[in-house]
């Protein structure tokens, strides 16, 4: 997008954590090379942050890690530490070698993890979080605090946790609604009460990460924009943990097709996305479901005779953004029982055909018994039953 078209509008900040809240998708774990690929594609679409890995995971993401951070050329590195003096230690030795590296650690707030998985008191948290950041600090000017299941945690706790965190150094502030359980205008009021409310809250950046248990990811990632979070964590395809991460492809088109209702931009080459999906669909051996907005195979392929219509007249009809804006040559008018008169006329003209009056409502009627017996009519169907036709002339 051109500066002009965004004088007016404020710059949303893109963190993709693919390589590793996506890797951590059931099934979805990549080699270093294919680490690399998707890092690569990632990087030339833009975007600003890449968390490439848990560092003291294993060996293998530590060496992930490390070589992104090598291999990235404009991109900031990130590298995910639990609050413990040895992940944090070992993110450093990761990222220290990306031209901006970037230390994220985190810890979790919510009564039902202080009590069931940390056993902690909220003072042991609260000094836990003084005693990481600041160790991260030492290591890195850049650091990323994430309160863990931000949106099942107390506000008057919460305000204290991100209070200290920002003291203790934490450059950007990450409120995550780890298991998917925000609605939209609840998201917003988190993010809006927490940074006009917490003492030094304008010194951080706020960033919003969804998860999509409720199919919510994308619209509480909006709302926490709305609230005041400046960067979006999210993934290709919407890869993630259970059921994915907000996907970045939608996060970004929604913000770039509806700026009228948003003013906010990425930085984000949007003709990138469909390149970078299947990169991603294959290194993690993760397919995209027809139907993925933006990405999938028939987000623009229109079946139904009357959108087909529409379509042949202005393609504004029934497309709110061009598959060209996407990466995706060209939008595909699929033929099917629900076509009608007006794309299978233009169906026969690309192959070549013009047919009399009576031919075509003969080939039309044909082509309708067919795609009543067929679930895919091809071309080569459509070829077939047209000779037919001329040759029985
Ligand atoms: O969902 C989550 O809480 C996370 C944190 C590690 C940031 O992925
Ligand atoms: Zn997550």
């Amino acid at each position: 997008m051109s500066a002009t078209a965004n004088s007016n509008k404020e710059r949303v900040f893109i963190f993709d954590t693919t390589l590793r809240d996506g890797e951590q998708s059931p099934g979805a774990t990549m080699t270093l090379e294919e680490k690399i690929q998707v890092a690569d594609a990632l990087d030339e679409m833009g975007v600003d942050i890449i968390e490439a890995g848990f560092p003291i995971a294993s060996q293998g993401d530590f060496e992930a890690v490390v070589a992104v951070a090598k291999h990235v050329k404009k991109a900031r590195v990130a590298g995910l530490a639990r609050a413990i003096t040895a992940d944090i230690d070992r993110a450093g030795e990761a990222v220290r070698h990306a031209q901006q590296g970037r230390i994220h650690t985190f810890v979790s707030t919510s009564p039902i993890h202080l009590a069931h998985q940390m056993k902690k008191t909220e003072d042991e948290v609260i000094e836990i979080i003084a005693l990481t950041v600041a160790q991260a600090r030492n290591l890195i000017d850049d650091v990323e605090w994430s309160a863990m299941d931000a949106t099942r945690t107390p506000l008057e706790f919460l305000k204290r946790c991100v209070e200290t965190a920002i003291k203790a150094g934490a450059t950007t502030i990450n409120l995550p609604d780890t298991v998917g359980y925000a609605v939209p205008d609840e998201h917003f009021r988190m993010f809006k009460t927490i940074i006009e409310s917490v003492p030094g809250a304008d010194k951080a950046i706020f960033s919003v990460h969804c998860h999509n248990d409720l199919g919510m990811a994308v619209a509480n990632s909006l709302a926490g924009v709305a609230g005041g979070a400046r960067q979006i964590e999210c993934t290709i395809n919407g890869l993630g943990e259970r059921a994915g991460n907000a996907a970045l492809e939608e996060v970004v088109m929604a913000l770039r097709t509806r700026g009228d209702a948003m003013p906010f931009y990425t930085d984000i080459e949007t003709t990138h996305l469909a390149r970078a999906s299947r990169v991603v669909a294959a290194a993690a051996n993760f397919p995209v479901q027809y139907n993925k907005a933006i990405v999938g195979k028939n987000a623009f392929a229109h079946e139904s005779g009357i959108h087909q219509d529409g379509m042949l007249k202005n393609a504004e009809t029934y497309e709110i953004m061009t598959p060209a804006s996407v990466g995706i040559k060209e939008t595909t008018l699929v033929m099917g029982k629900h076509s009608g008169r007006a794309a299978f006329k233009d169906k026969l003209k690309e192959l070549g055909y013009e047919l009399g009056d009576n031919a075509f409502q003969e080939a039309f009627q044909r082509f309708k018994d067919l795609a009543d017996r067929k679930k895919h009519v091809y071309d080569a169907d459509i070829v077939a039953l047209v000779d037919d036709e001329v040759g029985s002339v």
